[in-house]
């Protein structure tokens, strides 16, 4: 039963990673996350302090991640950087790896104008 569940999952991941691979340009397939999962991790861990579908930010110090998605230069690779080094000033250190940081920089990324 379970075993199914994580199948049909894959399934519904990998078409969505396919169809979001073209708004992504040059980075190569294995790279890019699932911005939905991306989104539910945000939504769960991030939404504390960044906006996330909400307008307003709950700190005013965090930006909100269609800014982040908006800075200059933003790359895939500068994002997953950061977020791998992350020393959030407010937080202990939220360690972030694998699956879920190419799910959160394919959300953050989806944000951008
Ligand atoms: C307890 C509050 C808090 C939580 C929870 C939090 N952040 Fe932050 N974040 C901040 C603050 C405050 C800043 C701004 C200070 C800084 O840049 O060091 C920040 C900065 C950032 C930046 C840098 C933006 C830039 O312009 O350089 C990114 C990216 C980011 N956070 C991502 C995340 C992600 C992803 C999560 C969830 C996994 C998360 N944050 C959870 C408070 C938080």
């Amino acid at each position: 039963m379970r075993m199914w569940l994580v199948v049909g999952l894959g399934i519904v991941l990998g078409l969505a990673t396919l169809a979001q691979a073209q708004d992504v340009g040059d980075v190569p397939m294995g790279e890019i996350g699932d911005p939905q999962a991306g989104f539910e991790y945000a939504h769960a861990v991030c939404a504390a302090c960044h906006a996330i579908s909400q307008e307003k930010t709950p700190n005013p110090k965090a930006p909100r991640f269609k800014d982040v998605a908006n800075t200059p230069g933003m790359t895939p690779t500068a994002l997953k950087v950061w977020l791998q080094n992350a020393n959030h000033p407010t937080m202990p250190n939220i360690m972030i790896r694998g699956q879920e940081l190419r799910n959160l920089t394919a959300y953050i990324l989806s944000l951008k104008d």
